[in-house]
C-alpha cells in the first residue's frame, strides 16, 4: 500500500481570520520506507501526522492510502478503516494502568472481535524485548519500557501504515536510541510505511529518509545544522 499526499491544506477558523497550519503538502511513500519529520516547534508536524493518520481531515487536498481515499469516507467508514489500517505511536505512552503488559497490547483488538490475537501480542512483545514483564502493570516497568509497549501495542493489528509523534521525547537518550532502532526494524520487518515526527536530529538520522515542515510545506531537511 503506497501513500500519496497532494496539495494538503489544513487551516483552522479564528477569531483574528483563517490561520493557515499546512499550506501545500505534498509526499509519496512506498511499503517499506520510513521517514522523519523535523522542523521547529509549532510547525504544523503534530497537525500534519494527524492528518495522515486521519484523526482529523485536511482542509483540502488530496489522501490516497493504496486504493483508499479516506477523507471520501464517512465517520464510521473511517474510524473502521483507521483501525486496520494505521497505527500510532504518541509521546505518552497511553497505556491503561490497571491492565498488565499483555493486557494493554490486547486493547485495541477488544472493540473489533474476531480472531484471537493474544499470540501475535505474546511474539510483539518478545520481539520489543518484555516476555519477562507480560503481568506487570505500566506503573512496575520504566519509561522506556512503557514506550516499548506502545509501539507493541500499534503493530498488533499489523498497519500498513505507522505513525509517531515524538515517541521518544519523555525518554533520555540512550532509551530513546533504543526505541527508535526498536521502530526502524520492526517497521523494516512489517514492511509498513513508517512516519516518525522529532525535533531530535539524532533520531531523525536513524531514518534512511528526512523531511521537515517549513512554513506550511514539506521539504527535504536541511540536515540540523540549525538543530
Ligand atoms: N484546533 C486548532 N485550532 C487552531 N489552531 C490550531 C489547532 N491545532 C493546532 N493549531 C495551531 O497549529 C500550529 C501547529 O501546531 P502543531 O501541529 O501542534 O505544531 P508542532 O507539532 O510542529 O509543534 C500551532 O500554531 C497551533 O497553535
Ligand atoms: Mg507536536
Amino acid at each position: 500500500m503506497s501513500l500519496l499526499v497532494q496539495n494538503l491544506r489544513k487551516s483552522y477558523p479564528t477569531r483574528g481570520g483563517e490561520l493557515v497550519v499546512l499550506r501545500d503538502v505534498n509526499l509519496t511513500l512506498e511499503p517499506g520506507e520510513a521517514l522523519a519529520i523535523l522542523g521547529p516547534s509549532g510547525s504544523g508536524k503534530s497537525t500534519l501526522l494527524y492528518l495522515l493518520g486521519t484523526l482529523e481531515r485536511a482542509t483540502s487536498g488530496v489522501y490516497k492510502l493504496g486504493d483508499a481515499e479516506p477523507f471520501r469516507l464517512n465517520d464510521a467508514e473511517l474510524a473502521a478503516f483507521r483501525n486496520r489500517t494505521i497505527g500510532f505511536v504518541f509521546q505518552d505512552h497511553h497505556l491503561l494502568p490497571q491492565c498488565s503488559v499483555l493486557e494493554n497490547v490486547l486493547v485495541p483488538t477488544l472493540a473489533v472481535g474476531g480472531e484471537n490475537l493474544e499470540p501475535r501480542a505474546r511474539e510483539l512483545l518478545a520481539r520489543v524485548g518484555l516476555t519477562e514483564r507480560l503481568d506487570h502493570r505500566p506503573a512496575e516497568i520504566s519509561g522506556g519500557e512503557r514506550q516499548r509497549v506502545a509501539v507493541a501495542r500499534s503493530l498488533i493489528h499489523s498497519p500498513r501504515l505507522l505513525l509517531a509523534d515524538e515517541p521518544t521525547g519523555n525518554l533520555d537518550r540512550a532509551t530513546a536510541q533504543t526505541v527508535g532502532k526498536l521502530l526502524v526494524d520492526l517497521h523494516r520487518q512489517e514492511k509498513s510505511i513508517l512516519i516518525v515526527v522529532t525535533h531530535s536530529p539524532e533520531l531523525a538520522r536513524m531514518f534512511p529518509k528526512q523531511m521537515e515542515v517549513l512554513d506550511g510545506s514539506l521539504v527535504p531537511w536541511s540536515g540540523g545544522d540549525k538543530a
